[in-house]
């Protein structure tokens, strides 16, 4: 197989504006890729093996591209090692490669970061064998590894790292939103990290405890994906941060929310976000802001205040690329 020297693609993590968990029981959500990016870049190595490097767990391995039943495999570098196989296994590739990831975005905080490096790391790897991938084929190939962070993901994460931009998303169907890139987000970080399937987990037993409560709850989160849609097209900001305030009470209501994520809510509020609400799977992890970009310097200066990490960051229309 004729490969390149080196190939590197980057991917942009995620951030859901309303809808989180709903959208695991098949209701709508809406999000939009951040400008912040996960980058991989992948060379060539020896046969049959993979070196895995990534550099935000500060850890290197070599791993055989054959797994046999003993092999053990540490948690983070799991699925990024399981993109690799898969993506060698659909192209019907049996070289190796050296695979390395070098990502600004924060682990297990609601930012997509498993998604971002996991499509980077399938457009990397088939690129170098010059080979293009259409973008559903990254998404599908990235939802594998996916399901091994996460337990059973909706996939929004991975379609919106590859198709970049805004999507309002149900059911694994997309459909894209035009957004204004100009909209400052501002993230605060609760420096608390937390699991997905945890948390997904945690809301299945809610559900099936309370049913005749939690339908409800999760069909008024649907509807203000579908309006809250409207109001991105529309660039009327003032209004999708209200309804970002009231998905936040209803995903306090799913018991999803923490006292760290409140106080940075209500930090961001106070300094003049149109809305804030956690963003993710929450229980830790991060809020998201939308404000106009006169108060962002300001309400970044509150999360940090309130204990928090800001990002302040804009939506991206650029989804997986090559570098
Ligand atoms: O916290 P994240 O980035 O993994 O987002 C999870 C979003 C959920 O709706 C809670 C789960 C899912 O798979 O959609």
């Amino acid at each position: 197989m004729i490969s390149m020297e080196e190939v590197t693609a980057s991917a942009p993590g995620k951030c859901i504006l309303t809808g989180e968990h709903s959208v695991v029981y098949g209701l709508p959500a809406l999000a939009v890729a951040i400008d912040i990016r996960a980058k991989v870049t992948v060379k060539s190595y020896e046969n049959g093996a993979t070196l895995i490097h990534a550099k935000q767990f500060n850890k290197k391995v070599c791993l055989p591209l054959k797994p046999d039943r003993n092999l053990t495999i540490d948690k983070d570098l799991q699925p990024i090692y399981v993109s690799v196989v898969k993506t060698l296994e659909f192209l019907k590739i049996k070289d190796g490669v050296e695979v390395l990831i070098d990502s600004s975005l924060p682990e297990a905080s609601g930012l997509g970061s498993s998604a971002a490096v996991s499509v980077a790391t399938v457009k990397a790897v088939s690129e170098f064998f010059g080979i293009h991938l259409k973008e559903s084929e990254i998404s599908t190939l990235s939802f594998e590894s996916e399901k091994i962070v996460h337990g059973s993901p909706s996939g929004i994460d991975n379609t919106v790292s590859v198709y970049g931009g805004g999507i309002l998303f149900k059911r694994g169907r997309i459909l894209k939103v035009k957004t204004s890139n100009n909209i400052p987000l501002i993230i605060g970080d609760t420096l608390k990290k937390r699991s997905t399937g945890g948390m997904v987990s945690k809301v299945r037993e809610n559900y099936l405890k309370y049913t005749a409560i939690f339908k409800p709850i999760l069909a008024a989160i649907g509807k203000i994906s579908l309006q809250a849609k409207k109001f991105l097209e529309a660039s009327d900001f003032h209004k999708l941060g209200e309804l970002m305030n009231i998905n936040q009470a209803l995903l306090e209501s799913l018991g999803v929310s923490s006292i760290e994520l409140e106080k940075l809510v209500y930090a961001a509020r106070e300094a003049g976000a149109y809305g804030a609400k956690l963003t993710g799977a929450g229980g830790g992890g991060c809020i998201v802001a939308l404000a106009p970009l006169a108060r962002c310097q300001n309400i970044a200066s509150k999360i940090i205040e309130a204990g928090g990490k800001p990002y302040i960051t804009r939506i991206t229309d650029t989804g997986v690329k090559i570098e």
